[in-house]
């Protein structure tokens, strides 16, 4: 039977019933029902009761198999016993202090520092929005300069700084491909925040050579995303990584990888599997174990001018001791026998899907995959790549992603509506088995 927006809302709305009641309910003290905007999905949020392993259970009384695992935060999925146990032990000793809670936020380092190559130094902060903003002021800080370059379609958080050029839209692409110009994604940001933004194309090398010569005299970081996720998937190519890198070095531009997500792909982070060394790194999501946490390392060299208090990032919560107790769990769980595990999990996914669509000529495509992080897109014609921001915008169709992320949702499996899917270590091969059966079906569904 043919799928369409109004089947599949429809459907959504009666499978999820309950959740359609409490936003409604809560609207009236909180914009929206509830705070996270990001998981408004189509006609209402999906409200859950409880996660255990690779589900969450909703307010509904469904079992959905958690494909979106709060955007990339639970890579051991819910309720893990090494996780839940730690944090167990730790909450009867309380858990507010400023004094540092024993060696805690050393130990979380530690294991940050012996993985990621090149991390010497590490301070910790509650969110990853707030370690963008403490590595943008650690750059100007450390190099006197002001202004920042990141790639549109990139995605740093939530400030001033950086909910600008994330998502323009497809018919407002602000300015040239090559030479994008920064337009914010909210109101509220003044103007001489977003003069002070660099706007860049993703894998255009010679584009961004240009951008960043001309401007070198003021930049002080370039910031990036190896596989960009809130923006709209795009994985940046290696040797444009690599370009990117010997650039920023030759001009003295800090070069600045945010691996909030994409800490997933690897023992040593996405930036250990392409080889390349940034000046800071940006952590978050999975390195708090689902605590609230934000993480910037770098070289001694640049974090000289914290250690001598030059530059000041400190905050009530900075290093809580839940945050650094369930990171440490969650980390400690993650050999590198299990980042190859996942790993496998997402290109069979890839794979299958891939295989199966191009055999039926069908323009809907599988991509990305570090970390287990998948994009998912129905595009103008079979076999597009999508190298850029702009190519996802300009290919993809938004009403048929918005069917499919409706429809998986009422067959138990929750995704991220905008496109993505999210594994974790818990789920089984029958699972992905069977994940793989229904969105062939629904795919079926929607283009026959
Ligand atoms: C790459 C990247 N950087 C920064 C952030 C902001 O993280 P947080 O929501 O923890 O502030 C996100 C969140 O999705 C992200 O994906």
């Amino acid at each position: 039977m043919k799928i369409t927006l109004e089947s599949s809302s429809k459907k959504f709305k009666e499978t999820f019933k309950k959740s359609g009641e409490l936003t409604e309910q809560c609207q009236g003290i909180i914009p929206g029902g509830f705070s996270r905007r990001t998981f408004f999905y189509g006609p209402h949020a999906v409200f859950v009761e409880r996660g255990d392993g690779a589900y969450i259970y909703t307010a509904d009384g469904k079992k959905l198999l958690d494909m979106n695992n709060n955007y990339n935060v639970n890579i051991l999925g819910h309720n893990h016993p090494n996780v839940t146990k730690a944090l167990m032990e730790a909450i009867p000793k309380s858990y507010s202090f400023g004094n540092p809670n024993m060696d805690l936020e050393n130990q979380l380092a530690k294991i940050l520092v012996d993985r990621i190559d090149s991390i010497e130094k590490i301070k910790f902060s509650c969110s990853a929005s707030e370690s963008c903003h403490s590595a943008a002021r650690l750059a100007r800080g450390y190099t006197g300069k002001t202004k920042i370059a990141k790639m549109e379609g990139g995605y740093h958080g939530f400030t001033d700084t950086f909910e600008i050029s994330a998502h323009p839209s497809p018919d407002r692409f602000p300015g040239p491909a090559e030479r994008p110009i920064a337009l914010p994604d909210t109101a509220g940001i003044p103007q001489n925040i977003i003069d002070n933004l660099v706007i860049l194309k993703q894998n255009d090398l010679a584009a961004c050579e240009k951008v960043l010569r001309e401007n070198a005299h003021d930049l002080a970081a370039v910031f990036l995303e190896l596989q960009s996720g809130a923006g709209g998937l795009v994985v940046l190519d290696k040797e444009f990584v690599t370009g990117i890198r010997a650039i920023t070095e030759e001009l003295g531009i800090l070069l600045v990888i945010d691996e909030t997500v994409t800490l997933r792909a690897g023992y040593g982070g996405l930036q250990g599997i392409y080889g390349v060394k940034p000046d800071i790194t940006v952590m978050g999501k999975m390195i708090g174990g689902g605590i609230p946490i934000g993480a910037i390392g770098g070289s001694a060299e640049v974090f000289s001018v914290v250690d001598n208090d030059q530059v000041q990032i400190s905050g009530t919560h900075h290093g809580h001791p839940l945050s650094m107790v369930g990171g440490i769990a969650t980390m400690n769980t993650l050999t590198k026998e299990v980042f190859a595990e996942l790993d496998k999990k997402s290109s069979r996914i890839i794979n299958e899907v891939n295989t199966w669509a191009q055999s039926k000529n069908y323009p809907f495509m599988m991509y990305g995959g570090y970390g287990a992080c998948i994009a998912y897109a129905f595009t103008d014609e079979p076999g597009r790549e999508i190298k850029t921001h702009r190519d996802y915008w300009s290919y993809a169709d938004e009403e048929k992603l918005q069917i499919y992320a409706l429809e998986i949702a009422t067959r138990g499996f929750f995704p991220v509506h905008r496109g993505q899917f999210s594994l974790s270590v818990p789920m089984t091969d029958d699972e992905i088995t069977a994940f793989i059966e229904t969105t062939k079906d629904i795919v079926d569904g929607i283009l026959k």
